[in-house]
Order: C-alpha cells, then structure tokens, then sequence
C-alpha cells in the first residue's frame, strides 16, 4: 500500500502525526509487555544469560505483563516489549517542534539520528516530512546494527559500561527497514549508515544538517557523533541529545565537547532524560 500525500499544515496532517507517534510508541495499548531489565551480575541476570544463550538464534526474550502506564509513555521511561521506539511521546515530539520549526524559518538540511535501535524516532522524522510535503530532506538512520560498542579504552567514562551485554539492543538492517515499510515510510529520502559511529559519520556523505538527534546512550558513543557532524549542523538547527539525564558519560561528553567549542547556546529540559540546544 503506497501512503498518500497529506496536504502540508492541515489538520489531517496532525492527526496523521499523533497517530503515527502513538503507534510507534504502543502508547494506550492496553496491557502491552515491557522487556524486562535485570540488575547487572544479579541471580536473575546470570539465569537469564544462560537462557539466552541456549536460545541464540531464536527471538526469545522475557517480558512481563503490565498495565499500560501513561506517565513511563510519555517520558520514555520504559523498553516497549514491541513498540519501534522506546523514546516515549515528549521526546518524539520534540522532533517534531524541532523540525517544524527549521521547515518553518527555511534552516537548510538533514534529519540524523545516531542510534536508531528499532528505527522509531527516524520513522517519525520521516513522517513530518511527508506530512509537510517535503521532498529535498534525507533522513539518516546511524546505527551498528548490533547493539553497542564494547569500550575500548578510549574513554575513561565509559570504564566497566555494559550495553554492550544487552542483545536486546542489535537490531538488524532488515528488522528497521521492515518497520520503516510497516508505515509505507522507507524510501530514498531515507539512508542507513551501517558501521561503528567513529567509522561511518566521519565518512558519511551528508553536506548540511538541520536536526541532529544523538541517542547511542555512551561517552563514547555522543562524543564519536559531536566531533564529525556538529559542524555540518546549520545555524539555526538543533540539537537533541536524547540521554542527557539518563546515562552520566553522555551528559559528560555534551559538557565536554561543549567547553572545548565555547558552545553557550541554552541547553533546554525535553523531559527528564532528554536535552536539546539550536546553534546559533
Ligand atoms: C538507546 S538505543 C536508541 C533508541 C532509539 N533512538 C529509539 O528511538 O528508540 C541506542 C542505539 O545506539 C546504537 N549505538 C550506540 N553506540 C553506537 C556506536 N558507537 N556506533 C554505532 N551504533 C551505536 C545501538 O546499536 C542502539 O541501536
């Protein structure tokens, strides 16, 4: 089914939107399960490796049932058991405002986002695209494609970090395009860039930025994203850093890289976890 073009600013076009974000989201769906995080080196932690790797090739993962919780939603507070993302509503739609409002005040170039997991977030971005009838905007989707990088020493932030463990977090090439396509969103103003982030965005054919959202959670992993694009980021574009408040190494390296570049543009609060700051 190809998706049909929705007049630009109508309010057929909001909706799309809010429906798209509650989808993507599983916000309201009753009793959807949550994948269930186990505290590092636990009992449970240790049993359910060995599950896991009993079960290697297969999709098998533990999840308990819930009733749906509004606040975890709309804050990202959670891991979806199904949903494309695990932002949560406040946070995508701050990627909405935030690409309204380069759309609006003509701030030239592309949506990225580094470390896209099930796709979700980049997803939206290319919704708001296709609901404001845009046409000359790609929408990058930056990921491994297998979870998170073990550290490597670079970073002393990182020392001991452990997402790397989490399996739940590699998700395919295919896996994001199939969810790309399960919105009749994937086509070629949406471009994946495979690979380790310190080797794919130096090299990434990308000329100017308009929204960049960083999510790859580590130091490392903000820090590896900052150096290569924040100069491709249009004056007037943001930036959106979406674990600000949840992971200590991410905030250090926005400070970081902030200080060295004299950044002082306003960090503004997206919810309790999510940051964001336009260049000017
Ligand atoms: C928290 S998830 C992203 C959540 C996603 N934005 C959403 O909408 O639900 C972090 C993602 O970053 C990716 N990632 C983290 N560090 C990376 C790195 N250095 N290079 C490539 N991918 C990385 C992981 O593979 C994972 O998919």
């Amino acid at each position: 089914m190809t998706a049909t073009p929705v007049p630009t600013d109508s309010e057929a076009a909001g909706l799309y939107l809010d429906l798209i974000a509650k989808m993507l989201t599983r916000y309201g769906f009753e009793g959807r399960n949550v994948t269930v995080r186990f505290e590092p080196r636990s009992y449970e932690s240790y049993l359910w490796n060995l599950v896991r790797i009993a079960t290697r090739d297969r999709d098998v993962r533990v999840v308990e049932s819930g009733e749906f919780d509004a606040e975890r939603r709309e804050n990202g507070r959670d891991w979806p058991a199904d949903a494309e993302t695990m932002v949560g509503m406040k946070r995508l739609l701050n990627v909405r405002t935030c690409l309204e409002s380069v759309l609006a005040d003509g701030v030239p170039g592309d949506f990225i986002e580094t470390g896209a997991w099930r796709g979700g977030t980049c997803i939206f971005a290319r919704a708001v695209l296709k609901a404001h009838g845009v046409t000359d905007r790609t929408v990058w989707v930056a990921d491994s494609f297998e979870g998170l990088p073990k550290p490597d020493g670079r970073f002393e932030a990182d020392a001991g970090d452990e997402h790397h463990t989490k399996i739940e977090l590699a998700i395919s090439t295919e896996q994001v395009e199939d969810n790309f396509r399960r919105y009749d969103l994937l086509d070629d103003q949406v471009k994946l860039l495979v690979g380790w982030f310190d080797e794919t965005l130096p090299a990434a054919p990308i000329e100017q930025i308009a929204v960049l959202r960083l999510d790859g959670d580590m130091y490392g992993s903000t820090i590896d994203a900052l150096e290569p694009l924040y100069d491709k980021v249009a004056v007037g574009g943001y930036v959106i850093v979406d674990d600000y408040g949840a992971v200590k190494g991410c905030a250090q390296a926005v400070h970081d890289f902030r200080e060295s570049r004299g950044i002082t543009d306003e960090l503004h609060p997206i919810d309790w976890a999510g940051v964001y700051w336009r260049k000017s």
